[in-house]
């Protein structure tokens, strides 16, 4: 059998292994791939959501989480979701931007500037609009929301506090072109590269350093390989559920709305949880070893540079200087031109 008729029986194979017939209807145990590990805030929001899923459609379809990226990098996850391989993914927004551009707006560094401004934006009129977008780009449609807080940078060299410090050292950064380029604009060229493969690279020393939120840090164990901690604030890690557009289109009207619902209060929960959680997670990574330095002078240096050159470059990918005014506007800024 040639191998393109190989693939096609195994799917057949995998599809009818996971469906099972129920009192005449079908029932379903999805998958979700989630990129980070247990006791992450995307598998806060995961557990939530599968909970109530599964209690929303009175127990006849389940879902099932793979965590630590088992499933693939998280970009190989948007690809998997879109041709209907995958149902479920739990990933960071900058790893679905290359696959839809306007939801760069939410990943231009410095413009969502609290959880407050992060929930105001996914959960008002922007967001529905990124959600269709996606759909329309990506094939998968975003169902929650998980909010992680600021990307602090850690690194294993030594302190940062200005821009001076941060030259000569080397920090891993996602296949994202606006965070590349934030970089660039501090003045170092940074190192893309799969999250999945990114402990593995602090720890041999591939890297000096990354930027994730303190939750994300802490999950993920990197006090382990990282000493030092940044507390910038230029992006606010904002981390969305995607359901394969193929595979909610197959849904019944039923399960569609539980999907939508339990999205929506799994999204409630998850700002429930940074609130409680986050303080007490950075005090965790003090008693751990790591030294969290805030950066001179308000950041401003860091705000300038990467405000000044990085913005005007992405206008036209988020679509348009328009699209960054009615955010702006809408988080009560002003304009930029
Ligand atoms: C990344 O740095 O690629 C993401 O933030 C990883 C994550 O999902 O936490």
């Amino acid at each position: 059998m040639k191998l393109a008729g190989k693939l096609a029986a195994a799917a057949c194979l995998a599809t009818a292994l996971s469906l099972t017939v129920v009192g005449g209807a079908t029932a379903k145990n999805f998958k979700m791939a989630v990129g980070d590990a247990h006791g992450s805030a995307q598998h806060e929001l995961g557990t939530k959501f599968v909970e109530l899923f599964e209690a929303k459609t009175g127990g006849k379809h389940t879902a099932k989480m793979f965590l630590n990226g088992q499933l693939g990098s998280e970009q190989d996850t948007v690809n998997d979701a879109a041709i209907g391989t995958l149902d479920f993914s739990l990933l960071a927004i900058n790893n679905i931007t290359p696959f839809s551009p306007s939801v760069g707006v939410f990943t231009l560094p410095y413009v969502i500037l609290s959880l407050e401004d992060a929930e105001k934006l996914t959960q008002g009129d922007i967001g529905k609009e990124l959600v269709a977008n996606t759909i329309r780009d990506a094939g998968v449609r975003i169902v929650g929301w998980t909010y992680t807080g600021f990307r602090v940078l850690t690194n294993s060299k030594k302190p940062i506090k200005t821009l001076e410090d941060l030259q000569g050292v080397i920090v891993r950064v996602p296949k994202n072109e606006i965070m590349i380029a934030s970089y660039k604009a501090w003045g170092i060229n940074p190192t893309p590269m799969a999250w999945s493969e990114t402990f593995t690279a602090l720890q041999q020393k591939v890297v000096d350093g990354q930027d994730n939120p303190y939750l994300t840090v802490h999950s993920m164990k990197f006090y382990e390989v990282q000493k030092y901690v940044t507390a910038l604030r230029y992006i606010f890690s904002i981390e969305p559920l995607i359901v394969s557009e193929s595979v909610f289109q197959d849904m019944d009207e039923a399960t569609q709305k539980a999907v939508i619902d339990a999205g929506l209060e799994a999204t409630l929960h998850s700002a429930a949880h940074l609130r409680k959680s986050e303080a007490a997670i950075k005090e965790d990574l003090l008693a751990k070893g790591m030294q969290i330095d805030e950066p001179a002078d308000g950041e401003k240096a860091w705000i300038e540079a990467a405000t000044k050159a990085v913005w005007p470059e992405f206008f036209d990918s988020i679509g348009g200087v328009e699209k960054l005014n009615t955010v702006l506007k809408s988080l009560g800024r002003d304009p930029v031109q």
